[in-house]
């Protein structure tokens, strides 16, 4: 991709990431791929806000090269260490040495142990301003967004907020405006986002906002890291993040289970009968068989959470025990959970089920139910009104 204007002086020199399908790790699966945007402001000064992942290099000095010479860059600003938009500070560099660079106290320590360059970072704090001329970048740290030295970065004369990951989606396209694509995948990829990657900075997340929406910025763009750029109506995503920051949720169960015969399973297809009998929405996954990022994107506005495994080594199958130790990282609150699953010879899933679950966040609200081998049909009716009674707990 060449690079793009969005405004007069302002210009999208990122990259698409067409063929990435797992994020930090494997943690994150990113089915649609991504971007690593980085923005290119031209005035009296020109300044570079971000680089991208380090394979792309080249890719993002051709784009530069596009609009000026990368040498006469004077400003690199880094928002955030991470690699994904650090990684190409050596290439950059190399390419613009006399370029000042500027990001957070903490986005120094980062860079200086990611990449040991020796980078005379000028550290920079919340309302610290830097003129270019006729335009003025603004900085406001958003330490926990998601990392402590993540910075924005406000184009005050337009309008332009640059946040990094905060508000960012996994979605490649060729597109870099949000009135530019269909808008359902672009929003589950930003669901997918937040509950993947800020779900467990919810409370920074609200004061953030909080304070963002006090400072009366004007906002036509919102322009993150990766993805799409919102500005068909960039309130739209932020009062998404508040709702999805106060752990709003509604009558609706998430079922993650893991089965070795089938039986757990026969139990979970009962209790889902159960649940949408009593008209809660449901939906249902074997975690060995979905990945992480889909199931907790759903989990976001669930109310109730039900677990099930077959019992292996007295313990839970391994693929539930990573799913759920998962989950705790992500810190869900006013959750209501239960357990189910059968065993051969003797038990001990469920109640390792109900231990690992207890935190501040998540409640048994009801007993687990154990049965050994396959379920008999007046079994399936035990599950069938388990699933109903838990139905009752989340009104
Ligand atoms: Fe925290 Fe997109 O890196």
């Amino acid at each position: 991709m060449s690079a793009v204007k969005l405004l007069p002086g302002v210009y999208w020199v990122g990259v698409v990431d067409w063929n990435v399908r797992a994020f930090h790790g494997h943690t994150y699966i990113t089915r649609r791929g991504s971007t690593y945007n980085s923005y290119l402001i031209v005035d009296e000064k020109i300044a570079l806000v971000d680089t991208v992942y380090a394979p792309f290099s080249d890719q993002l000095l051709r784009n530069i090269s596009e609009v000026v010479p990368p040498e006469k860059i004077d400003y690199i600003i880094s928002n955030h260490g991470e690699t994904d938009h650090s990684g190409s500070l050596p290439a950059l560099k190399k390419a613009c040495p006399n370029a000042k660079h500027f990001g957070s106290a903490k986005v120094k320590e980062t860079l200086e142990k990611m990449y040991y360059l020796g980078l005379d970072l000028q550290v920079v704090k919340s309302g610290d301003k830097l003129s270019l001329g006729k335009k003025t970048l603004s900085f406001i740290e958003a330490p926990m967004l998601h990392w402590p030295d993540s910075m924005f970065t406000y184009l005050i004369e337009d309008g332009v907020l640059m946040p990094n990951d905060a508000f960012g989606q996994h979605f490649a396209s060729s597109a870099r405006f949000d009135d530019e694509v269909d808008g359902s995948p672009l929003f589950e990829e930003a669901e997918a986002y937040y509950a993947n990657i800020l779900w467990p900075f919810s409370p920074m997340v609200l004061k953030k906002i909080d304070e963002i929406v006090k400072m009366k910025l004007p906002l036509k763009m919102i322009a993150p890291s990766h993805g799409i750029i919102w500005r068909k109506d960039p309130m739209k995503i932020v009062n998404s993040y508040v709702e999805w920051a106060k752990q709003t949720t509604r009558r609706k169960a998430v079922i993650a289970y893991e089965t070795m015969w089938k039986s757990t399973e026969k139990m979970a297809y009962s209790i889902v009968d159960g649940l949408v009998s009593e008209g809660v929405e449901v939906k249902m996954y074997d975690v060995a068989e979905t990945d992480n990022t889909e199931i907790i994107r759903e989990m976001l506005y669930a109310r109730g959470y039900l677990f099930g495994s077959s019992t292996h080594d007295n313990n839970m199958l391994p693929n539930l025990a990573m799913f759920l130790e998962f989950l705790k990282g992500l810190k869900p609150s006013g959750r209501k959970a239960a357990a189910f699953g059968s065993f051969g010879w003797a038990g001990g899933a469920v109640k390792e089920m109900e231990n690992f679950i207890t935190s501040p966040g998540i409640e048994i609200v009801q007993p687990g139910i154990s049965l050994k081998f396959a379920p008999s049909p007046e079994e399936l009716k035990q599950c069938f009104e388990f699933g109903k009674e838990f139905a009752k707990k989340l009104f």
